[in-house]
């Protein structure tokens, strides 16, 4: 969304101390906060960036929330995934414009937004979750953020294993615990050349994903890593890192699918042997 605040937009107000405050703006309505209020009129009509007063006199900007703030000031129902790893999820499993996307589980659409995001309007993002309610809590949080949910995106109720059987999709992309069990499902649904990517919290399903992927003969170009990012703090001669950092939320593994099975070669004289340690 470009051009001036209108109202039905999201807005996000920030002090000078950094404090940030979404809201839907509605014409006649108010924000209320420690320092005052500030009419959403004030704001409607206006362009982003523009610097506001609150009633007692303090300074509040306004502009449009990126979609990590509305990640994080959003109400959540499921765990989402946490900013620093939509990036890395996004472009590891190499999202672009058109791809066909298969997603689960829906959770809170966070990482649904993301996605939407890198496939553009020439893509399309199915995404399927068992739990109603969370599609439902998902359904109204993208919604709220695109201003109405976007043609090219299926929300489905239901397992992945599935709704995915059947389908034709360019990145299958698994936040559930158990994505071992969706591997020949993927295999399947994958285009070749297609790619799958998992975000686990925990090494043993890691490992268990690992294994699976093997077990299939049909994925290759495993890798599994984990985003940290560590934030500085500039306080005039106080240049450091933040004493305190998101430590961890999951891994993330991602391996491209074969046309058909790939295993080792007879004759290879490599066939059987690991890489060396030295
Ligand atoms: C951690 S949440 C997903 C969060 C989401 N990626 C986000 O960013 O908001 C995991 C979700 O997967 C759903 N789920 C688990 N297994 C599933 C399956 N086999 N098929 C569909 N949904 C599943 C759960 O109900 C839950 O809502």
């Amino acid at each position: 969304v470009t051009g001036d605040f209108a109202a039905g937009d999201l807005c996000l107000l920030a002090d000078a101390r950094g404090r940030h405050y979404l809201i839907d703006l509605r014409p006649g309505a108010s924000f209320q906060y420690h320092a005052g209020t500030l009419a959403h009129d004030e704001v409607i009509g206006n362009p982003p960036g523009t610097v506001h007063r609150s009633s007692r006199g303090s300074r509040l900007v306004s502009v449009r929330p990126r979609l990590v703030d509305y990640v994080l000031e959003m109400p959540r129902g499921a765990q989402v995934v946490y900013p620093k790893d939509l990036g890395a999820i996004v472009h590891w499993a190499d999202v672009a414009p058109g791809h066909r996307v298969a997603e689960a589980g829906t959770g809170s659409g966070a990482l649904t937004l993301a996605l939407l995001r890198a496939v553009g309007p020439t893509g399309s993002v199915l995404s399927v979750e068992r739990r109603p309610d969370h599609l439902a809590h998902a359904s109204s949080v993208i919604g709220r953020f695109l201003g109405g949910l976007p043609s090219n995106l299926r929300l489905a109720e239901g397992e992945i294993e599935e709704v995915l059987s059947g389908e034709v999709v360019d990145r299958v992309i698994l936040d559930l615990p158990e994505p071992w069990s969706v591997v020949a499902t993927a295999a399947g649904a994958l285009a070749p050349g297609g790619i799958l990517a998992a975000y686990l919290p925990t090494v043993p399903q890691v490992m268990h994903l690992h294994d699976e992927l093997r077990r299939s003969r049909r994925f290759v170009d495993m890798e599994t890593m984990e985003i940290l990012i560590r934030n500085w703090r500039l306080d005039g001669r106080s240049v450091r890192p933040e004493s305190q950092m998101v430590g961890h939320t999951g891994f993330l593994t991602f391996a491209r699918v074969t046309a058909a099975e790939m295993t080792p070669d007879a004759d290879d004289p490599a066939a059987g042997a690991g890489p060396s340690e030295e």
